[in-house]
């Protein structure tokens, strides 16, 4: 509650300052300001426990502030795709943690008509990678290099990926849909709790990097909440992107500046691999669970075709007479997702590098053949042939946009870690993602540690990485919008998103309720299910061991799903996943 109130404190003052200068701005600021906005209707300061309602447009993401942005440009007149790219942008600011230019993700777009469509900004392998480059001269594995150096950094999609979803969807000039966080960047903005205690805890990592110290701290001493923040190499770089578009990144000062820093650190990117980026439209993932439509992303991405593979062996299941997250629905639900990942790892990497069976993944059938094999009352053993796959960090950000004519907008982009490779581009002041470590390590390294070296996912020039991320939009059975989720939380991102894609369905929670609820995870090997702390009780806990489940109860809290359900009535119901302090839902 308390933080609750303070994100609301810091948005007030936000509005107060009409959006405008904390401070007269630096010198070297871009010429070109907007006038200061109108502070309008702001309806959702989330005051938790309840969802934020509204009747028009709505925006849900990681960030007050960028939640703000988001909701002004509906206000202005922009559609949902136009929100997404102006809350993108902004999270890049506010939320450096997972907020970004220097990543890349995905975007589930429903139109108000059914039809969807997919933004894919991914990022790729440079040119010159290879299956091996983790390797060291004495052909040892070096995980260091392979999740924090430069070699860890794939080519960016982020910029590409909004401004071909601009192309395609936008409609306000691009320009309106960057500047928000060009003055964000420029001019300051004042420092949350969320960010402040994320940022310390960041900045003995960044000590390799001076120009992330730079960034990110006061000559090395951690911002204090209330502190004003501003980032003028950031917001140099954004204003190049508001003024040139996707060149402005691709292209010019800041390929260069990039480039520079690959050639300083030993990294692979050159000028040619930024010039040669594309984001991709992609057909979406379908599915149904009783009747509800599930959209969903397509590969690279693995989350569509696994939630789509577990709500299918699910459907043959009374879930709803079980109860939630007792020990037959832990079971069950556990069971799917053993078989979904054993999938996912066997089968799923770039379409453009890999025939993925989506449709066989993705069908009835085959889930019901899947299901037979399941026992109501033992676990199956996942087979000790059968390979490992590494822990994650938490560190990626999902927002869900509904706008006034029912346009749906489903992101979730990533740096992969927290901070990606924690690199900060000196002089273009944007953090470098450490996307590389989502391809397998090295071919057949395949250990009980936690490597896999299946072929599918290794690295190869020009190659998308495997991703987990699933952001996913909901129809109900007579084919109106239903919800917009997604979360960050690495390979648990699938199982956090069909639990809560259950919680609305099967068990008719609340928006607020369904985010909040308690979640588990089963990623097949290593055969054990993972649970938040405090999700079952010492009767559950035997109950799941009796059917022979192994259950490790060490973790914390993981992803946040940020989510919007609408309302018969067509009110759009916003909720921030309370694990996010700073996270708001901004509605009009
Ligand atoms: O694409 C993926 O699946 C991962 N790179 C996402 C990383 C992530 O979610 C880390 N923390 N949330």
């Amino acid at each position: 509650m308390r933080f609750r109130s303070l994100t609301a404190t810091f948005a007030l003052l936000f509005l107060l300052q009409g959006c405008g200068p904390a401070a007269p701005p630096p010198s070297s600021a871009p010429a070109r300001v907007d006038a200061p906005q109108p502070a309008g209707v702001v309806e959702a300061l989330v005051p938790a426990p309840a969802p934020a309602r509204a009747d028009d447009g709505m925006v849900v993401s990681a960030h007050v502030l960028a939640s703000r942005i988001g909701d002004d440009i509906l206000r202005k007149g922009g559609n949902a795709v136009d929100a997404a790219i102006a809350t993108g942008f902004a999270l890049a600011v506010v939320y450096p943690t997972a907020g970004n230019i220097g990543g890349g993700g995905f975007m589930v777009v429903r139109f108000p008509d059914g039809r969807a469509t997919t933004i894919e900004f991914r990022e790729k392998a440079p040119m010159a990678a290879h299956p091996r480059m983790w390797l060291d001269s004495a052909g040892e594995y070096d995980r260091q290099r392979h999740h924090f150096s430069h070699m860890a950094v794939g080519v960016p999609g982020t910029v590409a990926g909004f401004a071909l979803a601009h192309e395609r969807y936008g409609s306000l000039p691009w320009a309106d849909l960057v500047e928000p966080a060009v003055r964000l960047a420029t001019y300051g903005f004042i420092m949350t709790p969320g960010l402040a205690a994320s940022l310390q805890g960041i900045l003995p990592a960044f000590a390799r990097y001076p120009a992330s110290v730079q960034a990110y701290s006061r000559g090395g001493v951690p911002y204090q909440v209330g502190d004003t923040v501003r980032f003028t190499d950031l917001g140099r770089t954004l204003a190049r992107i508001r003024d040139h578009g996707r060149e402005g990144f691709y292209a010019g000062e800041t390929a260069r500046l990039l480039v520079a820093e690959m050639e300083r650190g030993g990294g692979l990117i050159t000028l040619e691999d930024l010039r040669r980026y594309r984001a991709n439209e992609r057909e979406p993932i379908r599915g149904s669970y009783r009747g509800y439509g599930v959209i969903g992303m397509p590969p690279p991405s693995s989350g569509g075709i696994a939630l789509v593979e577990m709500l299918n062996i699910l459907e043959g299941f009374d879930l709803a007479s079980m109860g939630h997250n007792t020990a037959p629905y832990v079971h069950h639900l556990a069971e799917a997702m053993r078989r979904a990942y054993r999938d996912r790892a066997a089968f799923v990497a770039d379409p453009d590098f890999e025939d993925v069976p989506v449709a066989r993944l993705t069908d009835k059938s085959y889930a019901a053949e899947l299901r037979r094999e399941i026992r109501p009352a033992e676990a199956t053993p996942s087979s000790p042939s059968d390979i490992a796959v590494p822990a994650e960090s938490d560190q990626t950000t999902h927002y869900s946009i509904v706008d006034g004519d029912g346009l749906a907008v489903s992101t979730t982009y990533t740096l992969e870690y927290g901070y990606g490779s924690r690199i900060v581009v000196p002089g273009a002041g944007f953090l470098l993602n450490n996307e590389m470590g989502d391809f397998n390590a090295a071919p057949g390294l395949t250990t009980t540690g936690g490597l896999i070296g299946t072929e599918p996912n290794l690295a190869e020039p020009e190659k998308r990485m495997l991703s987990s991320m699933t952001p996913t939009i909901l129809e109900r059975p007579d084919g109106s919008l239903f919800a917009v989720l997604g979360t960050p939380g690495g390979r648990t991102i699938i199982n956090s998103v069909l639990q809560v894609t259950l919680n609305l369905i099967e068990f008719d929670m609340g928006v607020l309720e369904a985010v909040s609820a308690p979640r588990f995870h089963h990623q097949w090997l290593p055969d054990e299910i993972r649970a938040e702390e405090g999700a079952f009780d010492d009767a559950r806990i035997a109950d799941l061991e009796r059917r022979g489940h192994r259950l490790d109860l060490r973790d914390g809290r993981w992803g946040t799903v940020h989510a919007i359900r609408m309302a018969p009535d067509g009110t759009r119901l916003g909720a921030p996943d309370p694990r996010n302090t700073d996270a708001a839902a901004v509605g009009h």
